[in-house]
């Protein structure tokens, strides 16, 4: 029973209540990640709780285990799922059962399995869930005994392609087990929606709802607490005695004067709620805490995007959810670590294609600052692989659907909520359908659809690819005049850290996509954005495809620079996300390659030239960048365009330290260009500011391959902490220079408290097994991740190649 009880008192800064001295919060959530037995296959009575797992490997979640396999061609993913392995999988727990839980609810809390769980408690079945990435929570309270209890978990992923592109197998997210009093808050059970009710005067609209599992009715007082960023209690609201049984939702509202707004520029304003269920007799039934952040947000056809009343233009990635050699189970480092090289470069905004993300990357993204475009599914009923999500969309898309919002709606960093991508044969009801079920749950946020524009429920018109050929995003606003819009998917280049082209390419003409072969450029010749050669000879015949070249110039419709000049100026535009920030696995032109090279960084997260480019372009943080590198023996005397990227109005070259001219970007240009015939020595582009800071950025040619670096982003790590260091390793010459096309195969060793958990050269035709301890360099580069494990010793990392002086790195393995 659900019924629904409105409080309302209006309280402002300055109106404080004293805090309760309240002990405990009623509630203890603890990890379940640790010591789970795995199995690869099918295991017909491993639901059974005495079923002998003794010989079953042991490990921690998250786990894929697609990314521990190996590359084949007939795996069934195939294409879409970069030829890696699915199947079947089985995990079992054991929980030992205590006395105190006598009195308390258990629920068992899943952040992510794919797919096609199934969850057993003592060789009882509780459910499936087939959607492979949303959360759910199951009830073990009435299922436990004294003693050892067993979770048994089916992953059932045998049919395949699951996806469109790699979607990893296995609980690859988090698992925690959840003791609540019998009365408590609910899963999802504080629903924050938030805003400006006008400059300096926030609201927020609290629905808590609390469930009573005692068979009498109990009274309970609701209290809203809120901190601001320094943990200050800014304001505190009680409601009366309310009467709880089954199910109650409990309306309140709080203003708050002077509120500091939270925006991807201000992430740090952010507010902490904490909600408690209170016994009248004082006493805490149970505590939760939000963070919320104040903002407001409007979309017209007029002014675009204006965030807290000031114009916004989304600078926006798309993203998968995997992470190079970590596949799907993404430690929270990994996740930082590429957000952080996203902010680096200016970028504002995520779109999470396709399907709902981790809870904990919403988290870094309301705290980094990032506007997000959540989006829960890629097509609806008709599937688009043969096994995904359309096979079970009837049965399921309210369940997943109302799980998704509810889970993500207290997010200041969501802007907009995304209802599916290019799905096919979608119609107006079905699309009215999605958008007025989520309109129930959350008014506050705008509606798109990737490419979903022929519906008319959907508030923002979404273009992916079609919005990339000449004069299209102009062309639809003709057209819908008061709809605005928004690139989700533009634009799409490739590029190959590394690899330089001096020609242009085309995908249609140069490198067409399996469903492209055969079909001539020439209809498509006056739609794309022409790029002129960079010289008309090719420079670098040494490239093969399918890599690509990382000066701009090798596009599906139109590179980074067209997709900024039609981005800049047009009001009614909001901005776009790009097709896509990192290579992602799977979805690549076929075996054997495992990706295509849409990533401005690469499978291990190193940025190619193109990175800069967004950066030159979207960044406030004075910079120059140069390309390409400058160690091209064989090239003397050869003329190479060298390209300077900046967002400041010009630059300097220079060659062994000799000018070789200023240049000024001229009104809408986005780079600069000098023909320099090749000399060994220093390549160095220098710029500066209107403010006269000097940035510089330089190349020297490089010797012959002989030494071995290791830089690390941490130099202790944690092993409660689950840390992460990323081991960036390069080959160099004798005097430490490193060397740009050096493929040479390491050997990596860690010993003591640490452990390899993944090597990656982001080589799209690489298939060396992830869980390999030698990997090839690809152009110079390697990165290795090493975690702590549970062994009290310092971790030492060796690292060795043929004909190349071994390095070594120490990192303080700490508790
Ligand atoms: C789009 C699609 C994306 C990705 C991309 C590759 O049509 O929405 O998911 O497949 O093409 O070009």
């Amino acid at each position: 029973m659900t019924t629904t009880t409105i409080v309302k008192t209006f309280l402002f800064w300055g109106l404080l209540f004293s805090l309760s001295a309240f002990a405990g919060t009623g509630r203890e959530q603890v990890t379940l990640d640790r010591s789970w037995r795995f199995y690869l296959g099918e295991a017909e009575h491993a639901y059974k709780k005495d079923y002998d797992d003794s010989h079953w490997r042991m490990l921690d979640l998250p786990h894929d285990w697609s990314i521990e396999g190996e590359y084949d061609k007939n795996n069934p993913a195939g294409i879409s799922g970069a030829f890696l392995p699915t199947g079947i999988g089985w995990y079992r727990k054991k929980i030992e059962y205590r006395p105190d839980w006598n009195t308390k609810r258990v629920y068992i809390l899943f952040d992510g399995v794919y797919m096609n769980s199934t969850v057993y408690i003592n060789g009882k079945k509780l459910r499936t869930r087939p959607y492979g990435y949303i959360g759910f929570q199951y009830d073990l309270t009435d299922h436990l005994v004294p003693g050892t209890n067993t979770i048994a978990v089916k992953v059932d992923h045998s049919k395949a392609p699951s996806g469109r592109w790699y979607t990893g197998s296995g609980i690859y997210r988090h698992v925690n087990l959840l003791v609540t009093n019998q009365v408590h808050l609910s899963r999802h059970g504080v629903q924050v929606k938030s805003g400006l009710e006008r400059l300096g005067l926030a609201f927020a609209r609290i629905t808590s709802t609390v469930e009573n599992h005692t068979p009498s009715s109990q009274s309970i007082v609701l209290e809203q607490v809120l901190k601001d960023r320094e943990g200050h209690m800014v304001l505190k609201q009680r409601s009366g005695e309310i009467k709880v049984l089954g199910k109650e939702d409990i309306d309140q509202e709080i203003k708050l004067k002077n509120p500091l707004l939270w925006s991807a520029e201000s992430p740090e304003n952010r507010y902490v709620l904490q909600t408690k269920v209170l016994n009248p007799e004082g006493g805490v039934l149970d505590e939760r805490s939000t963070v919320i952040g104040f903002r407001k947000i409007e979309v017209s056809v007029e002014e675009g995007l204006r965030v807290n009343g000031k114009k916004t233009i989304i600078k926006g990635m798309c993203m998968h959810h995997d992470a190079g050699p970590v596949g799907t189970a993404v430690p929270e480092d990994v996740l930082r670590r590429r957000l952080k090289l996203l902010r680096e470069m200016g970028c504002n905004a995520i779109r999470t294609t396709h399907n709902p993300f981790a809870p904990e990357f919403y988290r870094m993204c309301d705290e980094m600052g990032f506007y997000v475009m959540d989006e829960a599914f890629d097509g609806w009923e008709v599937a688009k692989a043969e096994h995904d999500y359309g096979n079970y969309f009837e049965e399921w898309w309210k369940k997943d659907l109302e799980e998704f919002i509810k889970r993500d709606i207290n997010h200041p960093s969501i802007i907009f909520w995304s209802i599916g991508n290019e799905v096919r044969g979608f119609t107006d009801k079905r699309q009215h359908e999605l958008v007025d079920f989520i309109k129930e749950l959350d008014d506050s946020r705008p509606i798109t659809q990737g490419e979903g524009s022929k519906g008319t429920a959907i508030e923002i018109a979404g273009m992916n690819g079609h919005g990339e050929f000449k004069g299209a995003i102009a062309g639809f606003h003709k057209k819908h005049p008061s709809k605005p819009v928004i690139g989700t998917e533009i634009t799409h280049t490739y590029q190959t850290r590394g690899v330089y082209r001096t020609k242009t390419s085309y995908r249609r003409r140069d490198f067409p996509a399996p469903w492209e072969k055969g079909q001539s450029f020439a209809p498509m010749k006056d739609k794309v954005y022409l790029i002129p050669d960079l010289f008309e000879k090719e420079v670098f015949t040494e490239y093969e495809l399918p890599y690509q070249s990382s000066y701009d110039n090798s596009i599906v419709r139109m590179g980074i620079r067209d997709y900024w000049k039609e981005t800049k100026d047009k009001p009614y535009f909001l901005g776009a996300f790009r097709w896509t920030a990192f290579d992602y696995l799977g979805e690549s032109f076929g075996w054997p390659a495992r990706t295509a090279p849409f990533g401005i960084l690469d499978l291990c997260g190193f940025p190619t030239d193109n990175y800069y480019l967004y950066q030159a372009i979207w960044s406030d943080k004075p910079m120059v960048h140069v390309l390409p590198h400058w160690t091209h023996p064989g090239k003397e005397n050869v003329n190479i365009p060298v390209v300077v990227y900046t967002n400041t109005d010009g630059a300097e070259l220079f060659l062994n330290g000799k000018s070789l001219g200023k240049k000024k970007l001229k009104e809408g240009e986005l780079q600069l260009v000098w023909q320099v015939p090749y000399c060994p020595g220093e390549l160095k582009a220098v710029a500066q500011t209107a403010s006269r800071q000097t940035v510089t950025k330089a190349y020297k040619t490089a010797g012959n391959p002989e030494t071995i670096k290791i830089s690390t982003d941490r130099k202790s790590l944690s092993y409660q902490d689950r840390d992460v260091a990323h081991l960036e390793v390069s080959i160099a010459d004798s005097k430490g220079i490193e060397v740009p096309r050096a493929n040479r195969e390491l050997h990596v060793e860690v010993k003591g408290g640490g452990e390899l958990i993944g090597l990656e050269n982001g080589d799209i035709l690489d298939l060396t097994p992830h869980m390999a301890q030698n990997r090839r360099t690809f152009n110079g580069k390697l990165l290795a991740l090493v975690r702590a494990v549970d062994t009290n010793e310092d971790i030492e990392v060796l690292i060795s190649g043929k004909g190349l002086a071994p390095a070594r790195i120490l990192l303080e393995r700490l508790p």
